[in-house]
């Protein structure tokens, strides 16, 4: 039961973990709280320093005037003999109510215990308060050089006082204490004052993610860059340039829906009539003739919804993304083969020129796909009598496949736009619904290459695509 109990709550602390890791308040808050935390362990590490050099300022000071009182009460008598009488106000000067013990030694130039304990060592520089340690407890110590009058030697006894660290700690703790008061006090207030400023900082972000999330689907408007910080405006244009990037390409597919409506009603009228004419007719040849028509309309119709098909399956995102290795030239021979028939049909000298095999990577139905439509463009617009001619070779980097024809060509200032969707250049004949090269731009984009239209020298047009080349498998 308790295992069981356990995970859920494992899981659910992981994943405040990674909240709090992602979230932008909780990462500001953290830097700031963990500057602060630093910055004032420091400073508490610094003002104990100075606390403890203070009490021990202090407990030097007493010290020294307890050596003093006790210096002043030594006297030598008529007969030579040194003695003192302690004065008790030399060591009631430390009875702070920390229980501390007093010692003190006074000795002769000589170095003959005049008083105190003989075992109380002195510090090693006279008038300088020293730590020592004095039958196994910690005491803080002072020695004064005193001279006495009638002495013999140098004429100055030595006086050591040292006093056990009760008061002196108390003062240290005190003064430290206070500073600690004082930084926690600091803390807390940088500590609001932070997450009020986080707060009021983060609060135009979190309307403009409102104001996204309350945005309906069609209002693509701009929302105004001043509702943010100058550092978030860059954030606001790039939503916005997205948004009108979104626009444009609603735009784009409401107009291809539109066209390839009425692409497909024209045919579809059509066929009715000509349904109704051919079931009115009673005349045999004349039937056959509306009947004609009609399979010529469904074959346009047809090609059309294929062509969109194609078109929809080239675009990026529609299929999963291959990686094939496909020889472009085995690609255009089968494609070649296939429209034999119809180049015989219309006398046209279809050929294809290559020697070796061609890899290229990428989606082998979309690569011909790209070949079907140029080829069949080259058939379609060039008159009967001509020729087309597929050269498929390889460059040190690329592959490239060119289709030239001996038509009409495609007048310079039409080539930008029939690779555009349902563009036909004005005046044509021929049937098409103009998304084969629309078609041919999303395949070649797709595969990494380039598509170039130019004049053939001898008339004509000339296609070039350019690939990168593929493995050599
Ligand atoms: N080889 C060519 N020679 C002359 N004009 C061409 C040739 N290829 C294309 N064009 C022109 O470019 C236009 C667009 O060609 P595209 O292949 O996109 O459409 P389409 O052939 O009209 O229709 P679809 O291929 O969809 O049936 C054509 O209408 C035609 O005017
Ligand atoms: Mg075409």
């Amino acid at each position: 039961m308790f295992e069981i109990g356990k995970k859920p709550l494992a899981g659910r602390l992981l994943g405040s973990i990674r909240r709090i890791r992602h979230s932008l308040r909780a990462q500001l808050v953290a830097s700031v709280v963990l500057t602060l935390a630093v910055a004032i362990c420091v400073n508490l590490y610094l003002s104990f320093r100075s606390a403890t050099a203070a009490a021990q300022l202090v407990s030097d000071h007493t010290l020294l005037a307890s050596a003093r009182v006790i210096a002043e009460a030594v006297r030598v008598d008529e007969s030579g003999t040194v003695e003192v009488d302690i004065p008790p106000a030399a060591l009631e000067m430390f009875d702070t109510g920390f229980g501390d013990e007093v010692f003190y030694r006074v000795i002769t130039p000589w170095g003959n215990l005049i008083s105190g304990y003989a075992d109380l060592s002195s510090p090693r520089v006279p008038l300088k308060g020293e730590d020592l340690t004095f039958r196994d407890q910690g005491v803080r110590a002072i020695a004064l050089e005193h001279p006495v009058v009638g002495l013999g030697g140098d004429g100055t006894i030595s006086v050591t006082v040292a006093v056990t660290h009760g008061s002196q700690y108390a003062i240290r703790r005190q003064l430290w204490l206070s500073d600690f008061n004082k930084q926690l006090v600091l803390l807390l207030l940088a500590g609001v004052v932070t997450i009020v400023g986080l707060q009021r900082g983060l609060s135009p972000v979190l309307r403009l993610r409102d104001a996204v999330r309350q945005r309906s689907r069609d209002r693509l408007d701009p929302f105004p860059p001043a509702m943010v910080q100058t550092e978030l405006q860059p954030l606001v244009h790039a939503l916005n340039d997205h948004m009108v990037r979104v626009q444009n390409q609603m735009a784009a597919q409401r107009r291809f829906v539109a066209n390839a409506a009425h692409q497909l009603r024209t045919p579809l009228t059509l066929i009715s009539t000509q349904a109704a004419v051919a079931a009115r007719e009673a005349d045999s040849l004349r039937r056959d003739e509306a009947l004609q028509a009609l399979q010529k309309s469904t074959r346009q119709v047809t090609r059309l919804a294929g062509q969109l098909l194609t078109l929809s399956r080239a675009e990026p995102g529609s299929r999963r993304p291959r990686a094939d290795t496909v020889d472009l030239a085995a690609v255009a021979r089968s494609v070649l083969e296939n429209a034999a028939e119809e180049a015989l049909r219309r006398n046209i000298d279809l050929g294809l020129d290559n020697d070796d095999p061609v890899r290229v990577t990428g989606d082998a139905t979309m690569l011909g796909e790209m070949v079907v439509n140029l080829v069949d463009n080259a058939l379609r617009y060039t008159p009967p009598g001509g020729s087309v001619t597929v050269t498929v070779r390889s460059s040190r980097k690329t592959a490239v496949l060119i289709v030239e024809d001996t038509g009409p060509g495609i007048p310079e200032a039409e080539r930008k736009h029939v690779f555009e969707r349902f563009y036909r250049v004005m005046g044509i004949q021929a049937e098409g619904s103009g998304l084969g090269l629309a078609i041919v731009r999303e395949v070649v984009d797709g595969a990494g290459g380039s598509v170039e239209l130019s004049d053939r020298p001898d008339g004509g047009l000339l296609v070039a695509v350019t690939l990168p080349l593929g493995g050599t498998a």
